[in-house]
């Protein structure tokens, strides 16, 4: 856009600095009324959570806080020598019995290591702790590790802008039993929230507002 004739330049090499100003406020954009939301700078970390199964199991009794108490894997399995890993869930009769075992065609050796309970096994033979299973996962299912690397996959907690706080993103085995992976259905504990149903909760009836110039209760 061409400046307005007062504001012509006194010299063609030196314009007048007003000016140049006028020529400035005159141009310069409208302030957008969609400001777009930008990211502040990153300042607090992603993390992985790590689920507490991954190396100890419940005890079924409470501490004297009443919280439930854990037993860690390494407690009994340091002291365990096995000559080899079961078959079969049914192999375990004076431990961890019960357990139901529905992954694929896959073997107990396919993620354990025999007489190691702290560490699971990759499919080139490296062992990993129980706490980096992820990658143990992925590299089976890639295009969920995938997935989940770019956010698609796996949800999170914290904040999408990492300029306001954290996040902390799920593990698989979060939502996933390593033993039983697929995705059940479940029943909700809260029902959704539908404007067509009636409210879960009933609301104490509010008492009627005063009149005007009435004393208030
Ligand atoms: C209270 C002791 C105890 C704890 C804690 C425990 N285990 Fe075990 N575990 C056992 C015993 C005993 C057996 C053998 C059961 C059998 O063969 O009947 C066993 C068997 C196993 C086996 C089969 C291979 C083997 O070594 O015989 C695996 C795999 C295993 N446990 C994994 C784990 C993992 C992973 C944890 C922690 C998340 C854990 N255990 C925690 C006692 C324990
Ligand atoms: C896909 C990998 C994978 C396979 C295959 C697998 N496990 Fe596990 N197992 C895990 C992981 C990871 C944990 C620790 C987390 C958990 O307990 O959920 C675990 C924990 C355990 C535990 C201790 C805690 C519990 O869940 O009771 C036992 C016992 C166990 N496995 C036995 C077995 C047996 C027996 C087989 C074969 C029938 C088997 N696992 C096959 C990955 C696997
Ligand atoms: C050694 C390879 C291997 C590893 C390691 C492995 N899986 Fe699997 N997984 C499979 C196979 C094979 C199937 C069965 C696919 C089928 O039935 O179509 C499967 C099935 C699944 C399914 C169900 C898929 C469906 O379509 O319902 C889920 C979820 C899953 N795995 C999650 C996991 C998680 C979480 C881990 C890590 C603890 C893991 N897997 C480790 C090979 C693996
Ligand atoms: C927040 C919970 C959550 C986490 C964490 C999670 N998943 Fe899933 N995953 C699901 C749900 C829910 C489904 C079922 C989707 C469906 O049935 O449509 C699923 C499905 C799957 C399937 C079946 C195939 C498919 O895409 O439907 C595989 C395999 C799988 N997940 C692997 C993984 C792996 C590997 C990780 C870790 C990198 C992981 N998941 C982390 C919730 C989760």
């Amino acid at each position: 856009m061409r400046a307005a004739p007062t504001c012509a330049p006194l010299s063609p090499l030196r314009p007048s600095w007003r000016c140049s100003l006028r020529v400035r406020a005159r141009t310069r954009p409208r302030p957008s009324p969609h400001p777009r939301l930008r990211p502040s700078r990153p300042s607090g970390a992603t993390s992985i959570h790590v689920p507490e199964k991954l190396e100890s199991i419940e005890t079924g009794q409470l501490d004297q806080n009443g919280k439930p108490q854990r037993i860690a894997c390494v407690t009994c399995h340091t002291l365990r020598t096995p000559e080899k890993l079961p078959e079969s869930p049914g192999e375990l009769v004076r431990f961890h019995q019960g357990l139901v075992f529905k992954h694929g065609t896959l073997r107990c050796a396919s993620c354990h290591v025999v007489g190691r309970q702290d560490s699971l096994r990759l499919a080139d033979g490296s062992m990993i702790p129980n706490r980096d299973a992820m990658l143990l996962c992925g590299q089976c299912h890639g295009p969920q590790l995938r997935d989940y690397q770019h956010g698609a996959h796996g949800g999170m907690n914290g904040y999408w802008d990492l300029g306001k706080g954290s996040r902390v993103r799920n593990h698989c085995v979060d939502c996933h039993d390593p033993h039983v992976p697929r995705f059940l259905p479940t029943n909700p504990v809260l029902r959704p929230a539908d404007r067509l149903l009636p409210p879960p909760i009933e609301k104490p009836a509010l008492p009627p507002f005063p009149k005007l110039g009435e004393a208030h209760p």
